[in-house]
């Protein structure tokens, strides 16, 4: 559902903790006031909606899939995430993402609390990965083809740092 407002280059900060909550099938079940402030959206607008409203067109589709696998699998993932406001512009966040189950240990969904980012591991790091990243999902006209590329670069770099993604996303 990318939407189809122009991204500006004003970057927004904040210094709190973005939480939103969704159902098994990624739809908002909550969000709170700071997500609220910072996206730029209302509640109303959120509640249902999936989190591709705040997607930003320069993070790599790679990354997502990344995130769904993960979850998918039970997992939780910390991960850099830019994100784009209501007017265009954008605020990078560190995201954890878990998946919550109910009493019966059933899934009820998928939590999200976001952090300010490291600003070093997003300059030295992160802002060239995910260029390069999108560079690579955009040299393919299939879609499939973009994702697999993408995703397979993102596998490289990290079987580059000899570490696994998820020690790697904390040492940058
Ligand atoms: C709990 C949770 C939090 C998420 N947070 C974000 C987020 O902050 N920004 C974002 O772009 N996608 C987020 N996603 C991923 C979106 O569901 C979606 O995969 C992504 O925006 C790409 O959407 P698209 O494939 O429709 O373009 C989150 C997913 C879950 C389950």
């Amino acid at each position: 559902m990318a939407r189809t407002i122009t991204p500006t280059n004003t970057e927004v900060f904040f210094d709190d903790i973005i939480v939103s909550k969704t159902d098994p099938t990624g739809r908002i079940t909550y969000v709170n006031d700071v997500f609220c402030q910072v996206s730029g959206f209302t509640e109303r607008e959120l509640i249902g909606k999936p989190h591709s409203v705040i997607r930003h067109p320069d993070m790599p589709r790679a990354v997502f899939k990344l995130l769904w696998d993960q979850i998918g699998a039970g997992r939780e993932i910390f991960a850099y995430v830019k994100n784009m406001t209501r007017n265009g512009d954008y605020y990078w966040v560190f995201a954890h993402v878990t998946p919550s189950y109910d009493a019966n240990g059933k899934l009820a969904g998928y939590h999200s609390n976001r952090r300010v980012p490291d600003r070093a591991a997003l300059t030295q790091s992160i802002i060239p990965l995910y260029a390069e990243l999108l560079r690579e999902e955009q040299n393919h006209r299939n879609g499939k083809e973009a994702l697999a590329a993408g995703f397979q670069k993102l596998v490289e770099f990290v079987r580059a740092q000899k570490v696994d993604y998820d020690e790697l996303v904390f040492a940058l």
